[in-house]
Parts: C-alpha cells; structure tokens; sequence
C-alpha cells in the first residue's frame, strides 16, 4: 500500500509539471486530413524516425454506454505483463500464424513495408496514427481479415463508427504499400498481414516498441454490415463496465484494454467525439482549464468547420510513441470518457499509474495485447483468399 501511494504521488508530481504545457498548448486546426505539425524526422537508419520529445507543440456517438451486460470483475493480483497469446478467440486462432512464415515466399516484405512506410510518414507522421487504428477497427469486426480495406462488392469503411473517421489517406497508404509489395512478390502476401506489418512498423517508427508479429493471415471475402461494425467497436462513451465487457467479447482482459488503450498517445479526435465532454456541461473527467480550450476548439457544436475541426488526443507527444497517454489519463487531460473511465475501476486504475510510471512496462504488455488482437478471428491455411487489391476481393477484379 505504501508504496502504491508513493507511486500515485510520483504519478501526480510528473502529471503536474507537465500539465500547463498542455493547457497552454496550441491547438491543431484540424481540415479533417490529419495531423499537420511537421516533427523533425530525421533520418533515423535502425528504429524510429528520430521524433522527439521537442515535437509537441458521424454522426452522433454510434451508442449509448450502458446497455452492456457487467463485465468480469475487477482483478486486485500482481501486474506483471500478461504471457502467451491469451485465452478465449486470441489464443486459439494462433495456431496458424508463424514468425517466419514469407521467410522464403517473400523475405524482403517487412524492408519493402518499411521504405513506403518511411516516405509516407516523412510526407504526414498522422499516418502512423491512422494505420494503428485501421488495424484495430479491421481486427475487432470479424478478426484481422483486411476486410475494412474492401470497397466493393460492399464496404465497411462508411459503417457509423469508421464514417469520415478512419482516415481516407491511410487507406490509400496501405494500398500503395500493397503495391509495392505485389511488384516484388505477386499473389503471396496477404492485405491482413500487410495491416498488421505495416502498423507494426508504422508504430516502431513513431519511438514504440519493436512488436514480434507473426504473420501467416488471410484475407476475407466480404465486409461486414454496419450493424456488425457497431457492435464491435466502442463508442468512446462508455462506461468501464461495458468497456471491459467489449473487449473481453474478444477475448481481450484489462491489462489489454489498458495497454491498448494507450494506442491513444498519437493521433487525432474530431471534435465530435469530444463535443460530449464539453457540451452542454464540462465532463468531470475533464481538468476544466483544458476542456476550456477544448472548448475554444470544438464549440459550438454542430457548426459545418467545427464539425471537420481535430484535435490532437494526448497534447504533449502527440507524434511520439510513449506512455504520456497514461500521465493525461491520471491528469484528466485525455480526449474520451472511455480514456477516463479506466481509473473507474481499481484493476484498471492501478495500471494506468504503472504504465504512467514505467514505459518500458507499457510497451512490454502494449507488444503482448497488439499480438493478441493481431490474432482475432483469423482466416489461415486454405481459407480465404491473398487478395490483389486490398480493396477488391480477387473475383471482382475483372468483373
Ligand atoms: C478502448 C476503446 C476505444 C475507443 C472508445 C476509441 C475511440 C476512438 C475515437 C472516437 C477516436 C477518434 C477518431 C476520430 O475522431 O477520427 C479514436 C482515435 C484513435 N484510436 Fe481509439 N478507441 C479505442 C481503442 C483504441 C485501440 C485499441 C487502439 C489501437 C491500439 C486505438 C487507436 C487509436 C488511434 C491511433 C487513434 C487516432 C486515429 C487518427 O489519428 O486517425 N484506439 N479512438
């Protein structure tokens, strides 16, 4: 006990330094096209592209939070990092993946991912963020099967929660990526796997950790409904109940949703997604001084720039892979009600002051979640197909 409330102080000291820099923060006026500070990418040969500490600078919410059954309980045990691939669907769609698994079909795939991924990220670090969150909404509706990539015969991408939300351009990323690794190796690399390789290194390049993927996945023939989208993706609205109830219909525990959660330390909000938190009322999740500025941002609501206009999701490193996502949550100066709603519970609570406390620790479990969720629903083996084209399954190419 003593020493969780010597870390909660510490926690709280580092928060306190840091939060003026945040609340006099310039904000991004966002054009809906991503994150536009412009960090120093120096060209950095072996991990991240040199970004540092010094970068700083749909509708309505898709459903209510409380409809979801209580969730598993809260856990008070150790918080050493979760080992294995996990239980439930995770674990038991690992049995087809291997690490080596284009080692002779396909060798150069990750050097080939990591060229694109190198000048796409030079041209907009936002990209980084994007492709993070296009892996996550492909694998949390019907496994990491790339079909949120599809456009045709139906579409995944204009379901309520991805709408003018999952940015268009990291879309086209991935599927410039795809091209370029059909010019080197036709037919063999699936657009599943090209997801889950190119956020692992789109997340290396942003300062995070270096994930082991295995890889070995296929692609799915057809895009889900929307209904399906919605039942698989949280709103940020939320309760941690049904947060923790969401991600364990996945098989995912709270030290993943913890870790994952701290996906949160790039990238962008609209203010639609934070208009909830300001309006009509100052969320008590909010440090009143930051939600001011939010504020100043977002309002009013409803009005055809605001509702374009970005913000980013953790004002420090905005373009930095860290765990200053965790020192905002304890500070209340992060975007959502799901990110608040983690110090909701105790098991939840005393991770966030451990990963705000000891990065290495964060991206240690943040590795281990990423693998698990890699690992949803996979097709492998003779099923599915290797797409072409990410967007079209291979039967309508020439249609
Ligand atoms: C825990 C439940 C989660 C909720 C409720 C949630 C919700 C959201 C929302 C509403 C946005 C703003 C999108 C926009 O305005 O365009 C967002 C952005 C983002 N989310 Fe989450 N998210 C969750 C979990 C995750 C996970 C598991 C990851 C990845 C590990 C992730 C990664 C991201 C990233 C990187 C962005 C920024 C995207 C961009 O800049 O284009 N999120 N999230």
């Amino acid at each position: 006990m003593a020493m969780a409330a010597i870390l909660a102080m510490l926690v709280t000291c580092v928060a306190m330094i840091s939060l003026p820099m945040i609340l006099g923060a310039v904000f991004e006026s966002g054009d809906g096209n991503g994150v536009k500070d412009n960090p120093s990418l120096s060209a950095n040969s072996g991990g991240s592209l040199g970004i540092t500490k010094s970068d700083s600078a749909n509708q309505k919410v898709w459903r209510a939070g409380e409809g979801a059954s209580p969730g598993s309980g809260t856990s008070t045990g150790s918080f050493t990092p979760a080992t294995g691939s996990g239980g439930g669907r995770a674990g038991a769609a690992a049995g087809g993946l291997s690490e080596g698994f284009y080692g002779s079909s396909c060798p150069q795939v990750e050097t080939i991912i990591e060229q694109q991924l190198r000048v796409i990220l030079q041209a907009d670090i936002g990209q980084a963020a994007g492709i993070l969150r296009i892996m996550f909404h492909d694998c949390f509706v019907q496994g990491c099967d790339a079909s949120l990539l599809l456009v045709r015969p139906t579409t995944e991408q204009t379901a309520t929660p991805n709408n003018a939300s999952i940015r268009a351009s990291s879309l086209r990323a991935l599927d410039t990526i795809k091209a370029a690794i059909e010019a080197v190796c036709p037919g063999v690399v699936s657009c599943a796997d090209t997801i889950v390789l190119s956020t692992k290194i789109a997340v290396k390049l942003s300062g995070g950790p270096i994930i082991p993927m295995r890889t070995g996945r296929r692609d799915g023939l057809s895009a889900a409904s929307n209904q399906t989208v919605v039942n698989n993706i949280p709103p940020p609205t939320l309760n941690i109940t049904a947060l923790k109830q969401n991600f364990q219909n996945q098989g995912l525990d709270s030290r993943d949703l913890v870790a994952l959660s701290g996906g949160h330390t790039i990238g962008r909000a609209h203010c639609r997604f934070v208009d909830p938190q300001i309006t009509p009322t100052i969320s008590t999740d909010l440090n009143t001084a930051f939600a001011l500025n939010l504020s100043r941002i977002c309002l009013p609501a409803n009005n055809s720039i605001k509702a374009r206009q970005t913000t980013h999701l953790d004002f420090i490193t905005q373009n930095l892979f860290d765990n200053s996502y965790f020192q905002n949550v304890l500070s209340k100066v992060a975007i959502f009600h799901t990110d608040a709603a983690l110090t909701n519970a105790s098991d939840t609570l005393q991770l966030v002051q451990l990963y705000a406390q000891n990065q290495p620790l964060f991206f240690q479990q943040f590795s281990q979640s990423m693998i698990k969720m890699s690992q949803l629903n996979i097709l492998t083996g003779q099923q599915g197909e290797i797409r072409k084209k990410c967007t079209t399954p291979n039967q309508y190419l020439n249609a």
